[in-house]
Formats: structure tokens, C-alpha cells, sequence
């Protein structure tokens, strides 16, 4: 899955953004300039990277504590080889989290793209991150399981730009205007053929 990926690595990186399991290239420079004014909010190019990698963090260790997600993540977690060719390691998932956020979040960047991740060893770098529909093919991610995890992201943006300083207005226009974007991942992340894992099943998680 991940081999037709590595071949594009090279003239990805030339262009600072690049293709993913079968995308079409994404947009040169910022994919989401609508969203700038939240990039400028966060800090810009000088803040707003860490102001990310915290929201990223945070978001990962919660969905790690929840029982609803956490069975999803074994592989990952698992996964101590330094090689991301069959699983994500863990710095990889939290690099290509961390890169999707910030072009979402109205920095200068597009997702698929490009990172770097010293952790994994084996892997030539930069790696390609994947798009949305190749990286959870295998997951077997239900409806409900997703949107578990919107609600989860949801409180780790609203703790974390509290935090910051932003109001509960500004904390509520941010999620307002990323939101849609997330929602409509929903389609391309959640498997029709659905793996559960208690307390969920199939008749508990009907949507
Ligand atoms: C809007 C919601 C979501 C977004 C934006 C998202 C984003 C991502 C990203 C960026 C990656 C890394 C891709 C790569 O390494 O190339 C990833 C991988 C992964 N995601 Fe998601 N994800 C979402 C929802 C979920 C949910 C709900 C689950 C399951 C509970 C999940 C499980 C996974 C797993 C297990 C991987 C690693 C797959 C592997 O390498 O084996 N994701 N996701």
C-alpha cells in the first residue's frame, strides 16, 4: 500500500507538497487560505507550529485513553521497528496529524505532503504522508467511532485555545469554520466493512 507512495517521494519534495495513494496533487502553497485568519490568530509562522503540535499531542494521548478508539491504534502503537511501510509508527501518525492541521488551520501548507520523522529509522526521508481513503483502509473505522473522535478533537481544540487565551466566541468561531472539513472526511475514513470492538457492535454503532 505504502510502496507506490515512496516513488513519488522525491518529486513531492521538490514541490513542497506532493501526491498520496492515488489523490490528485494537492494545491501549491497554503491548500486552505480561507482559513488564514486562524493561522494569524494562533501566532502565525512564528507560534502557531507549536500551538498545533500541542492541539496534535493532546488529541492523540485522548484518543489513546479512550476505549472507544484506542483498539484502532494497536498497530501503531505496536509498531517500534522504525518502519512505517505496512503500519504507521507513532511519530509518523503524529507528524502527517500534525502536518494536516496546519494547512487546515490556514498555514502554508497541503495535505498530502511531505515530513520528516527521525524515528523511523528504515524509512528514506522525507515520507509521504497518505491520503485519507489509503490510510484508513484497513482500519475498519465505524460511524460512530468517528464521530467520537470529532467530539474528542473538539474538546482538545476547545481546552487547548482556551489555554491560549482565545475566548469561548473565538474558540467556537474556529471550530465553526474547520468543522465542515472534518465532518466531510467522514466518507472517505469510515469503512464500509466496520470492525468493532466492545462496548461497541454493530447494533450500538448504527450509523
Ligand atoms: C477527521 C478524522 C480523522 C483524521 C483527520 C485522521 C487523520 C489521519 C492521518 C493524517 C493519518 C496518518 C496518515 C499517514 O501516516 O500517512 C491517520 C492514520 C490513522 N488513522 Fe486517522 N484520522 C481521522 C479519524 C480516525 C479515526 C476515527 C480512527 C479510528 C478510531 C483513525 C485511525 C487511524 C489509524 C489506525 C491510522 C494509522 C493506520 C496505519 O498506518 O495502520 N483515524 N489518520
Amino acid at each position: 500500500m505504502r510502496q507506490s507512495l515512496r516513488i513519488s517521494i522525491a518529486a513531492a519534495t521538490l514541490a513542497l507538497a506532493g501526491c498520496g495513494g492515488g489523490d490528485a496533487p494537492p494545491p501549491p502553497g497554503p491548500q486552505y487560505p480561507q482559513n488564514a485568519n486562524l493561522w494569524a490568530a494562533l501566532g502565525g509562522d512564528a507560534a502557531a507550529p507549536m500551538a498545533v503540535r500541542k492541539v496534535v499531542s493532546d488529541a492523540v494521548n485522548g484518543l489513546l485513553a479512550d476505549p472507544m478508539e484506542a483498539p484502532y491504534f494497536s498497530k501503531v502503537v505496536g509498531n517500534t521497528s522504525g518502519d512505517s511501510s505496512q503500519h504507521d509508527t507513532p511519530a509518523r501518525l503524529e507528524a502527517c496529524l500534525t502536518l494536516q492541521f496546519s494547512a487546515l488551520l490556514g498555514g502554508p501548507y497541503s495535505y498530502p505532503g511531505p515530513v520528516t520523522v527521525p524515528q523511523d529509522t528504515v524509512d528514506p526521508q522525507p515520507e509521504m504522508c497518505q491520503d485519507m481513503a489509503s490510510a484508513h483502509a484497513d482500519v475498519g473505522v465505524p460511524g460512530c467511532v468517528f464521530d467520537q473522535f470529532i467530539t474528542d478533537l473538539s474538546a482538545v481544540l476547545d481546552a487547548d485555545l482556551m489555554a491560549a487565551g482565545f475566548t469561548q466566541t473565538q474558540v467556537n468561531g474556529v471550530l465553526g469554520q474547520i468543522a465542515p472539513t472534518l465532518v466531510g472526511l467522514k466518507a472517505t475514513i469510515v469503512s464500509p466493512q466496520p470492525i468493532y470492538f466492545p462496548p461497541n457492535s454493530a447494533s450500538s454503532c448504527a450509523s
